[in-house]
């Protein structure tokens, strides 16, 4: 039988439509795009229009918008850029964003000697905006924001536009990583001062290994990575064609169907969590703003059973599901998560993340409640 695959936040099935666009890069289009001869022409001609896609999805222009090997380089390279050149000493960040700002964070703090001061989160894990002003106002350093506009593990959604307009306000820079959320909410850079934004291919049915960080025009940072001077000097390497033509088509693809997709995805999340209530009613709790503001595409649930989170899941995988148990970006290692831990889930209960994307079907959700059923009974 069919697996079914309900960890979309850890990664997504590349669309068809995007391998379509991509095959030709792989043996045709194979030009380096800084050959002037022409193969090299058609592969840069393709690599800009795949930026164009990208830049016009967030209301950028084509020059904000950097390529990089994925969401965990475009964070490196605007947190540890911006420290470097931008003479900033303090960075707030939250106790929950994802380990590639986490432990940038944390490596800015030991080796730059840069002041973390950690945001307040509410029960949903969503930064409290007040403590954010204090915290700004209380000091006069030069300072950097960092907040996630989705929560990988549990979905709850930070209000960017608030965040930006306060960091604007105190003038400080901001950053937020959009990996989860890209392609899945409207983002318009032109509508709220954004300095740094991140995404990344495999989220949104792209392919891994590719992402891009919008630098807002104004700003200017050296490079992570020296070389050739590619990306226009801020990202050396040969650039990963295929993969960049990979991300533009999954990214227009994705504002395509925005619309759709979200309505498809929304009630298959709804479906799932009434199923959930109806058979779980006393062993059964969610986290994150499950009713309120919260990615569509993520459910984190809470099992109060006396079976093991990871035998949960490994008798959901032997069952052919594939769920995940917090976070599944630490390379899938079964240790606590931080997330859970920082949002006071008291650690008896045994959390699921459920994660979901149009491809998804309301039969395959049933069979998922119907294997708990077995696995909990
Ligand atoms: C919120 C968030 N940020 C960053 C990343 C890292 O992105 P990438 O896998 O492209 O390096 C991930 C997922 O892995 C993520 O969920």
């Amino acid at each position: 039988m069919k697996r079914i695959y309900l960890d979309n936040a850890a990664t997504t099935a590349l669309a068809p439509e995007v391998m379509e666009a991509m095959l030709p890069f792989f043996m045709e289009q194979f030009g380096n795009p800084s050959s002037i001869h022409a193969e090299g022409r058609s592969a840069r001609a393709a690599v800009e229009k795949s930026r164009r896609n990208i830049a016009k999805a967030i209301g950028a222009s084509p020059a904000e918008i950097f390529f990089t090997s994925g969401g965990t380089e475009a964070n490196n390279t605007a947190l540890k850029g911006t420290v470097r050149d931008l003479g900033v000493s303090r960075i707030i960040t939250s106790s929950i964003e994802h380990a590639c700002v986490r432990n940038s964070v944390l490596s800015l703090e030991r080796g730059e000697a840069v002041q973390v001061d950690f945001v307040r989160l509410d029960a949903f894990g969503r930064a409290d905006l007040v403590h954010l002003a204090e915290l700004l106002a209380a000091s006069d350093k030069k300072t950097l924001v960092t907040l996630m506009h989705s929560n990988n593990e549990v979905g709850t959604l930070n209000d960017i536009v608030a965040i930006a307009r306060i960091c604007e306000q105190y003038n400080a820079f901001f950053h937020t990583d959009t990996v989860q959320t890209i392609g899945y909410f409207e983002i318009d850079v032109t509508k709220y001062p954004i300095h740094f934004l991140s995404g990344s291919g495999h989220k949104l049915h792209g392919p891994k290994g590719i992402g891009f960080l919008y630098v807002n025009k104004n700003i200017h940072i050296a490079p992570l990575i020296d070389g050739g001077g590619q990306e226009r000097s801020l990202r050396s390497g040969t650039e990963n064609v295929s993969g960049i033509i990979g991300l533009g088509k999954a990214v227009e693809l994705a504002l395509s169907q925005m619309p759709n997709w979200r309505e498809q995805i929304t009630a298959l999340r709804n479906h799932f969590k009434k199923e959930l209530e109806i058979n779980f009613p006393t062993i059964i709790s969610f986290n994150g703003d499950v009713e309120g503001k919260n990615h569509y595409k993520v459910l984190s649930v809470n099992f109060d059973a006396p079976v093991a989170a990871d035998m949960l899941m490994f008798k959901l995988d032997l069952a052919g599901i594939s769920v995940s148990g917090g976070s599944a970006c630490s390379s899938g290692a079964l240790k606590g998560s931080s997330v859970l831990l920082a949002l006071g889930v008291p650690t008896k209960l045994k959390t699921i993340r459920f994660s979901f994307s149009h491809y998804n079907t309301r039969e395959e959700l049933d069979r998922t409640v119907d294997k708990l059923k077995e696995i909990l009974k």
